[in-house]
């Protein structure tokens, strides 16, 4: 405390400045002011639990909380405080604000610990409350698909694999195949959150702390639940925006996924959905389009989302044990990833929610007789035949029908007796979109009872962890 005017938090052992290029290549204020928040509350435990081991006193102590919310107050009322601050990180800036405020007493605040530690718990923090507010996100994007799932009960398709027509469907039941995909997304975030849930403060450096703080009551206070084990681990683990960054990935890789099947249905060639106009955008030229450009923005930027964990994984390899500065590259794109993705998922339940169905389309296609082939198959197999010899049967009648340039179902029953002696007259009652949709009603499957009692068990899944967000 002897005169000392510059407030930079190292330079002691320095005899010339930094290369001006160099300065501001590593300066990481642009960004990391983003966790300022998480930082003030840092330094509002640590200064209680410095008082613990008498290097505040507890006046002092009340102090630096008082100058620590008078900051916290300013950051929100004066953004150009912040923006015009030149501060090398969030560290030097919420530390120069501390001296500003408090002098000398302000520097007290950074005994016993480090810029390493401080970075890792600020940034566990902001994962923890990021994966809560994707998790909001994304169960609200999983509620407008069930709510649509409802809307729509009912309404036939030709369900495909391979782009293929392959058996009815209920649109419905296609529609909470992405809710599933969704809530395996909410899972993850969450334990990406539990894996982010533990205090590295008191890791010091990397060795540890001399002074003897209560680690656990500073965990506490921040409101996690658990310390981290090892000093050295704990400043150089960066798992937890490993997990968040993989959990983004799959919401992404699940939008795009939603988004491509959603551009397919609005083209000319499915007609199935009807392009909300205020999720659209018109042709410069073409005056007839109507382009599906929200979810193709969609399935476009999930690119970058896997690009953040590509580069943060690349990042962390080969890095030496304890802290190395490159770590500093984990936040930007995690910061851009969390917000392109939180982003394309409230686009995304909009553009759900006002998507509208061409049900005549829908149910055209699925009344397609092709699509009753594996219900002629079973037909057979409920009088005795043996699987393999019904689905040979069946595909001789589709042959036949083919040579003669008819459905399957409209030939004679001489004709489909000359196949197979087995064929009665209700086998050509038999078979028919609903029927075929009723067949499947174990549960998980595509018949009106099996998805009605999906949507009801959705709807109560869905509070649930709309609220445990
Ligand atoms: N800005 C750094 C980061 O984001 C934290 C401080 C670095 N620590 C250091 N000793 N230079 O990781």
């Amino acid at each position: 405390m002897t005169g000392r005017k510059d407030t930079k938090l190292w330079g002691g052992r320095f005899d010339r400045p930094p290369d001006e290029r160099f300065d501001a290549f590593q300066r990481s204020f642009a960004f990391d002011r983003r966790l300022l928040p998480y930082e003030l509350a840092v330094n509002r435990a640590w200064s209680r639990a410095l008082e613990k081991v008498g290097v505040l006193t507890a006046a002092e102590v009340k102090q630096v909380h008082a100058a620590l919310e008078r900051i916290a107050q300013r950051i929100q009322s004066d953004p150009a405080w912040v923006e015009t601050s030149d501060a090398e990180d969030l560290h030097h800036f919420s530390e120069k604000a501390l001296v500003e405020a408090l002098g000398p007493l302000g520097w007290k605040v950074h005994t016993g610990r480090s810029r390493n530690e401080l970075i890792a718990t600020d940034f566990r923090l902001f994962v923890i409350d990021a994966a809560a507010e994707t998790q909001k996100a994304v169960v609200a994007l999983a509620k407008a698909l069930v709510e649509k799932a409802e809307a729509k009960l009912g309404v036939p398709m030709a369900g495909m694999t391979h782009m293929q027509r392959a058996q009815p469907i209920l649109l419905s039941h296609f529609l909470l195949a992405h809710v599933e995909a969704f809530a395996r997304d909410v899972t993850r975030l969450r334990a990406a959150a539990a894996g982010a849930d533990a205090c590295p403060m008191g890791s010091g450096a990397l060795a540890g702390c001399a002074f003897p703080v209560d680690r656990m009551a500073i965990a506490r206070e921040l409101g996690f639940s658990r310390i981290t084990a090892n000093s050295l681990d704990a400043v150089s683990d960066r798992d937890f925006a490993l997990d968040y960054l993989f959990a983004l990935a799959g919401i992404a890789t699940h939008l795009s996924r939603l988004a491509e099947d959603f551009v397919l249905f609005a083209s000319q060639e499915f007609g199935y959905a009807i392009l909300p106009d205020e999720y659209s955008t018109g042709s410069s030229l073409m005056p007839q389009k109507k382009n599906p450009d929200a979810w193709e923005l969609i399935r476009g930027k999930t690119g970058r989302i896997t690009a953040a964990l590509f580069g943060l994984l690349t990042t962390l390899k080969g890095l030496p044990s304890s802290y190395q500065r490159d770590l500093q590259e984990d936040k930007e794109t995690l910061f851009a990833a969390h917000d392109q993705a939180n982003g394309m998922v409230r686009v995304a339940a909009g553009a759900a929610a006002a998507m509208e169905f061409n049900a005549e389309r829908l149910r055209a296609a699925a009344s397609d007789p092709a699509l009753l082939a594996t219900e002629a198959a079973d037909w057979l197999v409920r009088r005795g035949v043996p699987f393999r010899q019904a689905h040979d049967v069946i595909g001789q009648v589709l042959r036949e029908a083919e040579r003669q340039g008819k459905q399957w179902t409209r030939l004679t029953l001489d004709e489909l007796k000359k196949i197979s002696p087995v064929f009665e007259r209700d086998f050509l009652e038999g078979p028919s979109v609903e029927s075929a949709l009723a067949a499947c009603s174990i549960p998980g499957g595509t018949s009106l009872e099996s998805v009605r009692a999906a949507i009801s068990q959705w709807k109560a899944r869905l509070e649930q962890l709309g609220a445990s967000a």
